[in-house]
C-alpha cells in the first residue's frame, strides 16, 4: 500500500470506466491511475507488483469492452508530459505512447513527412496502436516502426529494435510491457500530397464505417475467409439489437452504443454474431476488442 502514499500522480479508486472508453461502457476500476511521469510509473509498477494488483493500460479506450460490474485491476492512463513528448530527427519521428495518432498525423503533415496517412481516423494513442498493431487499407503500423521503448512490469526500461518485436495481424507481443515511446520511420513528401492522402482515407472511412455513435471499432478480427463484417452481413445481422446495443447498418463488424448499452448487451450480440457465422460458414470469429472483466 506504500505505493499509494509515494505516488505523485492521481489515483481515483472506483472511477467509472464508461468515462474513459469510446464505447462509453464500463463499471468502476478498482484504481484509475495517472502516473506523473516515467519515474512515477516505475515506482507504481513495483508497488502494484508487490501488492499483486493486475495492471491494464487504457490508451484512448478505443478498443475495449469493460464489464458493467467493473474490474479488479489498476487501470493506467499515460497522459503525463513524459508520455507525450515528440521530436523529429531527419525522417524519424520519436513520440510518446500517450499521444493520439491524429495529433501525430498533424505534426507529420507540418513537417512534410508521409507514411502514416492510412491511420487517419483511428481514435487511438500511439501506444495502443502499437500493442495491437493497428492497421487499415492493407497497411499496419508495424511497417513504420524502427524501435520501441518499453518498461516491463518490474519497472525496468529497455529499447526493442523492430526485429525483436513479433508483429503480425493485430498482434505485437508488446502487451508484456508498458510502451513508453516509439521511433517511426517516415518519408518526405509535399504537404498537399499528405493532406490529400489523409482526406482520401477519412472519406473511405466515412463511407464504410459508422462514425457517429459510440463504438469500439471492429469487434472481430478478420478471419482467413475474408472480412468478418462481410460474413456477419451475409448472415443478415445488420441492425440487430440487444438492450442499448445495435449492430451497425453500415458495417456489420461494428456494434453501436445507442446511449445506454451495457457490456452484457454487447457480449450478447457478439455471441449471436459468432454463433451465426459459425453455423453458416464454419468460421470461428476471434474478438479484436479487448474484453476487460
Ligand atoms: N463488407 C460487407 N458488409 C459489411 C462490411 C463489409 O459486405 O457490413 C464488405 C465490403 O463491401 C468490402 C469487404 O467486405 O467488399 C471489406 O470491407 P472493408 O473494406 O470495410 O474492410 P474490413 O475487412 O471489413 C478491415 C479492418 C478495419 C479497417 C478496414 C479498412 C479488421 C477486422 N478490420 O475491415 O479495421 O478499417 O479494413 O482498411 O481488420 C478496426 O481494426 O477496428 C477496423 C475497423
Amino acid at each position: 500500500m506504500n505505493w499509494q502514499k509515494n505516488l505523485k500522480g492521481k489515483i481515483k479508486p472506483g472511477e467509472p470506466l464508461k468515462r474513459h472508453t469510446t464505447f462509453k461502457i464500463g463499471g468502476p476500476a478498482e484504481f484509475f491511475i495517472k502516473p506523473k511521469g516515467i519515474s512515477d510509473l516505475k515506482l507504481l509498477l513495483k508497488g502494484l507488483k508487490s501488492d499483486k494488483i493486475p495492471i491494464l493500460v487504457i490508451g484512448a479506450g478505443s478498443n475495449i469492452l469493460a464489464a458493467d460490474k467493473g474490474i479488479k485491476a489498476a487501470v493506467l492512463k499515460l497522459n503525463a508530459p513524459d508520455f507525450r513528448k515528440v521530436s523529429f530527427r531527419g525522417n524519424y519521428l520519436n513520440a510518446g505512447s500517450g499521444l493520439m495518432l491524429q495529433q501525430l498525423l498533424s505534426l507529420a503533415v507540418k513537417r512534410g513527412l508521409s507514411g502514416m496517412e492510412f491511420l487517419a481516423g483511428i481514435p487511438g494513442t500511439l501506444g495502443g496502436a502499437l500493442v495491437m498493431n493497428a492497421g487499415a487499407w492493407g497497411r499496419d503500423i508495424a511497417s513504420l516502426v524502427r524501435e520501441v521503448k518499453v518498461m516491463d512490469y518490474y519497472g525496468r526500461a529497455k529499447t526493442l529494435k523492430r526485429k525483436e518485436i513479433k508483429f503480425s495481424y493485430r498482434k505485437s507481443g508488446l502487451d508484456k510491457y508498458i510502451i513508453l515511446s516509439a521511433c517511426l520511420k517516415l518519408i518526405p513528401a509535399k504537404q498537399k500530397e499528405i493532406r490529400d492522402n489523409i482526406n482520401k482515407y477519412l472519406e473511405l472511412r466515412r463511407n464504410t464505417q459508422d462514425t457517429g455513435l459510440a463504438n469500439a471499432g471492429c469487434i472481430f478480427k478478420n478471419p482467413q475467409a475474408g472480412s468478418a463484417g462481410r460474413l456477419i452481413d451475409l448472415c443478415g445481422l445488420k441492425g440487430k439489437r440487444m438492450g442499448g446495443a445495435r449492430i451497425s447498418l453500415k458495417h456489420a463488424n461494428f456494434i453501436l452504443n445507442k446511449g445506454n448499452a451495457r457490456s452484457r448487451d454487447v457480449l450478447g450480440l457478439m455471441r449471436l454474431m459468432r454463433k451465426t457465422v459459425k453455423q453458416k460458414f464454419k468460421v470461428s470469429l476471434e474478438p479484436e476488442i479487448k474484453i476487460w472483466n
